[in-house]
């Protein structure tokens, strides 16, 4: 694993900590949990349920050996595609970070939409690219292998907007720089 690869998840892991720290949440929801990148993070005393999904069952392998001897029976994995047939368990924060890449805005708004009466706060990362083009690195690449394909570019501020018409508030927005010109957008949304 190359060097920005693993600061990116490092970089990811903060995020999600403070994602964590500004909604303390009896129940958490991560879309894209992958292999449960800061899902430590989480307090089993004053969480009672965490749901994890993602399309990928290797990845929620990992993340059942990683995360169930420490969360126990309040670990949910499931794996689906996100789009806006899913419906999700309410939850008091659910976490997107870097998922919307993969299901394109309008479907993620639509799905956010949907599960609106399920979700106290949506907290979205997404990264912007201002030199290359979202997994053009290789180590990027070969983290996410047989996804760099169906990812595309999220420009910030377009979600914002769909989010606003959907009906969501805008709670705040935050810019975390990357080496090589890029830069990971942090929006939530209420
Ligand atoms: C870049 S990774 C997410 C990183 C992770 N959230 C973190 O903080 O380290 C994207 C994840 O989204 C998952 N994914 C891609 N498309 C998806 C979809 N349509 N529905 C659900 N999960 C999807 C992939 O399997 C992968 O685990």
């Amino acid at each position: 694993m190359g060097d920005s690869r693993v600061g990116q998840l490092q970089q990811l892991r903060a995020i999600t900590s403070e994602q964590l720290a500004a909604y303390p949440s009896r129940a958490v929801g991560v879309l894209g949990v992958a292999g449960g990148n800061g899902l430590d993070l989480i307090d089993p005393q004053s969480t009672d349920t965490v749901y994890g999904y993602d399309i990928n069952p290797g990845y929620l392998d990992a993340c059942e050996a990683r995360y169930r001897d420490v969360l126990g029976d309040r670990l949910h994995l499931i794996e689906t595609s996100i789009d806006r047939s899913v419906r999700i368990e309410p939850v008091d924060l659910l976490i997107a970070n870097l998922i919307v890449e993969y299901v394109g805005t309008e479907e993620f708004v639509a799905f956010a939409a949907a599960n609106a009466r399920s979700i106290g706060v949506l907290s979205c990362v997404i990264q912007r690219n201002d030199v290359a083009g979202f997994v053009s690195s290789t180590e990027h690449s070969s983290s996410f292998d047989g996804l760099a394909s169906v990812s595309s570019d999220i420009d910030p501020e377009t979600l914002a907007s769909a989010m606003s018409d959907a009906g969501f508030v805008a709670l705040g927005r935050c810019e975390y720089p990357l080496p090589n010109g890029k830069a990971l957008v942090r929006q939530d949304f209420r």
